[in-house]
């Protein structure tokens, strides 16, 4: 039986106002069934990782609070471009920052992995470099169905609502699917 309220994080791995991968975020969160919630998060505040400022002071507050975040939700979801075939930087430090400590936040922490591109591939490379990143912490990515949106640009009108039925079919697809890996997680 599907648990109640289940609470998702979103984390688009690019900030750009007209980002098609907080668009493909946006979409999810309107494709989870009806007993999930997906709340985008904020995260252009996060400083370079300073393993300096970290051993002196702690994790700065934004970090702490992403990572109580992350801590807080029953799953994550992460929509993110494929920069020069692998992770965009700011994704990559953003997790680097969350790596850090006993407590850290995706060990076990159910995941699922889209990517959008105006390229044909829909980003296809940085779900497995990103999948090998969340292996090492220890999260439990939902493999399948995998959701590549290429030909972004098409795909997505001026107010960035999703205009492709086989798109809007494929993440719904795959936001039930999470769901129940939520649940099965739990059980594990
Ligand atoms: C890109 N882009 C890109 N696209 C792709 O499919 N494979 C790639 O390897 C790259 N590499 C790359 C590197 C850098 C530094 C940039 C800025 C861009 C294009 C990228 O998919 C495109 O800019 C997307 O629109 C970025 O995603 P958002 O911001 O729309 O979510």
């Amino acid at each position: 039986m599907a648990s109640e309220n289940q609470r998702l994080l979103g984390i688009s791995g690019s900030q750009r106002q007209a980002s098609y991968n907080t668009m493909a975020l946006r979409l999810a969160a309107e494709q989870v069934p009806p007993h999930s919630k997906l709340d985008v998060v904020d995260w252009r505040s996060i400083p370079p990782f300073d393993a300096d400022y970290l051993a002196r002071s702690g994790y700065p507050r934004t970090v702490a609070e992403l990572r109580a975040g992350i801590e807080a939700a029953d799953g994550i979801v992460i929509a993110t471009p494929e920069y020069n075939f692998s992770i965009p930087g700011m994704l990559k430090n953003l997790l680097d920052w969350v790596s850090r400590g006993a407590d850290q936040p995706l060990a076990r922490k159910p995941v699922a992995i889209l990517s959008a591109s105006p390229g044909p591939l829909g980003g296809a490379r940085v779900q497995y470099d990103l999948g090998k990143v969340l292996l090492f912490m220890d999260a439990r990515v939902l493999a399948k169905p995998e959701v590549f949106i290429g030909n972004a640009a098409a795909k997505f009108d001026a107010e960035g609502r999703c205009i492709d039925v086989d798109t809007i079919r494929f993440v719904g697809l795959q936001m039930t699917a999470f769901s129940t890996w939520i649940d099965q997680v739990r059980r594990m």
